[in-house]
């Protein structure tokens, strides 16, 4: 077979006719890839505990994308099974699963309380449970389907200022380990995006709160072996990938979308010596 250049739309991704359901899909990280399987040409159902997302929602119909919104909070089973129906009844079924609803409350052992371990707990793990046993009854009957959950590279190392928070995203690469075996028969792949850091309004807003300007998170982008900070559009980027046909042999697996920091931290110092202010 030759190569045929200059028809690089045979490479594009259409998730046409597909069902995507995006938990915290009404701001930041979450939105973007709301936005990105939309202009894949997915029907989006954005579910999002702040009736802020409603105002998202339209706005992607309006840049002729197919969207709803779902008020809800993704650690409630039963807001978890209305997301899920509401995709069902607007879209048919659901083919896609982006189980990205996660906070990143500061605080080591001492200063973490047990309500705010909990909450963490409940929203960045219980969810995606709630969320994947919603769904994958409904995959389960298309014969297909593609989850991929949000993780964090803390999951690994574990600051000791995201207690609660590594702990968490440790138990999302587990879940993603473990559904992705448990359900490769049904055809439902699962994996993990660990974005890098992602500079969204609220962890913006965080930033600003403790004393760190503009210019400051500027300057730990630029110190960062790939020479910026990440965006949520490259975390889209990398979902849009493993929810697509190139990914059809992947599952189980945690991609990092990190700049290049995980790696290169192992040589370089100025590369690593900021990692206690990211998510
Ligand atoms: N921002 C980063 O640098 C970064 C880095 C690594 C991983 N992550 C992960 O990416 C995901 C998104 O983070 P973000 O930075 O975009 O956060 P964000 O705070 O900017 O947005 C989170 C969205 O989730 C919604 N949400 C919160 N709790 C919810 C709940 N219980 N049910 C439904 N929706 C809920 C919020 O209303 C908001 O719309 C999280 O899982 C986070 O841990 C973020």
């Amino acid at each position: 077979m030759g190569i045929r250049r200059g028809e690089g739309m045979m490479l594009s991704i259409d998730l046409s006719g597909q069902s995507a359901v995006v938990t915290g899909g009404g701001a930041g990280i979450g939105y973007a890839i709301a936005a990105a399987l939309a202009e894949a040409g997915a029907a989006v159902t954005l579910a999002d505990i702040s009736p802020d997302g409603e105002a998202k929602a339209r706005h992607l119909q309006e840049q002729g994308g197919t969207a709803q919104f779902v008020l809800g909070d993704a650690a409630s089973e039963e807001d978890a099974l209305r997301a899920a129906e509401a995709a069902v009844n607007a879209y048919g079924g659901i083919d896609i699963l982006v189980n990205n609803a996660g906070i990143y409350p500061r605080g080591g052992l001492l200063d973490t309380t047990a309500e705010v371990w909990d909450r963490v707990m409940e929203i960045n793990l219980r969810s995606m449970f709630l969320c994947c046993k919603a769904v994958i009854p409904h995959m389960q009957q298309r014969g297909r389907g593609a989850i991929v959950n949000l993780g964090s590279s803390h999951a690994a190392v574990g600051l000791p200022e995201l207690l609660a928070y590594s702990v968490s995203k440790g138990g999302v690469a587990t879940l993603t380990r473990n559904l992705a075996g448990a359900h490769a028969r049904d055809r439902i792949r699962v994996n993990c995006v660990n974005p890098g850091w992602v500079l969204t309004e609220k962890e913006q807003a965080e930033r600003e709160a403790a004393g760190q300007s503009a210019d400051w998170v500027r300057e730990r982008g630029r110190a960062l072996p790939l020479g910026r900070l990440q965006t949520g559009r490259d975390a889209a980027n990398a979902v849009l990938f493993l929810v697509s046909s190139f990914a059809d042999q992947i599952t189980g697996q945690i991609l990092n979308v990190d700049g290049g920091k995980e790696v290169a931290s192992v040589f370089d110092d100025s590369a690593g010596s900021d990692s206690k202010e990211e998510t």
